[in-house]
């Protein structure tokens, strides 16, 4: 079965503990090489682009558990997304967007990371995928471990950066959360895709309400 994720879509992939949804993903941004099948992003296969090149095409992931380094400043995370030739070119513009996303982002610049909570961390992880320009924002679990409060800012920026034409594939255990923001939902099981459909009608479909919106997910 195929994922595809079209321009200016919002696309989730939800699934339990170990389905592959991080693999799938690290697969997409050439840090894993697919075990099997293929990956195309506009017409070309990316199986023999490297990961920098990846990125020059447009594809910026945000790791699970954001990956950053506990003792650099917030900018310094800023500038070190903008390192392709194409992001650093329209490097200003792209650090007044993800400033005026999350202004936070502006008032903190000269904090180390480790200072912030995990909900800002994860802000500053987003802004240095943005600052690389992509055309698809591919994020991993951002939710996990955040605060409730956080979670909502960083939906509704995510919904934001949609709508200014990036196209994003998110990845989420909050199934409701993520079936909520996107447009349209895949569900991965053991590897492999066993649902598949618009947000709404997976929110409705009786396996996925059961196996994934049970009593625990669903007082969130
Ligand atoms: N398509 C696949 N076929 C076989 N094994 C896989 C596949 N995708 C992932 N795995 C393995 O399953 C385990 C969990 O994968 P992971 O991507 O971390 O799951 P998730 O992010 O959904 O929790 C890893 O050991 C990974 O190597
Ligand atoms: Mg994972």
């Amino acid at each position: 079965m195929t994922l595809s994720v079209a321009a200016g879509e919002i696309v989730a992939l939800v699934g339990g503990n170990g389905a592959g949804k991080s693999t799938l993903l690290k697969s997409i941004a050439g840090l894993l090489p697919p075990r099997a099948g293929a990956i195309h992003w506009e017409g070309e296969d990316l199986a023999r682009v490297g990961v920098h090149q990846i990125v020059e095409r447009g594809l910026a992931m945000v790791p699970e558990g954001r990956r950053l380094f506990a003792g650099m400043t917030v900018q310094e995370h800023l500038d070190l997304g903008a390192f392709t030739p194409r992001a650093r070119a329209v490097r200003p513009a792209s650090l007044a967007r993800v400033h005026a996303l999350f202004p936070f982002l502006h008032e903190r610049r000269r904090h180390v990371v480790r200072s912030l909570s995990g909900g800002q961390q994860q802000m500053v992880a987003i802004g240095r995928a943005l600052m690389s320009n992509p055309r698809l924002l591919m994020l991993d679990e951002p939710s996990l471990g955040i605060a409730p409060r956080l979670v909502r800012t960083i939906l509704t920026a995510l919904a934001e950066i949609n709508r200014a034409g990036v196209a994003v594939l998110l990845v989420e255990q909050n199934v409701q959360a993520a079936l909520t923001l996107a447009h349209r939902a895949y569900v991965l099981e053991s590897g492999r895709i066993t649902a598949e459909g618009p947000s709404a009608a997976l929110l409705s479909d009786a396996h996925v309400r059961r196996a994934y919106l049970g009593p625990l997910a669903t007082r969130a």
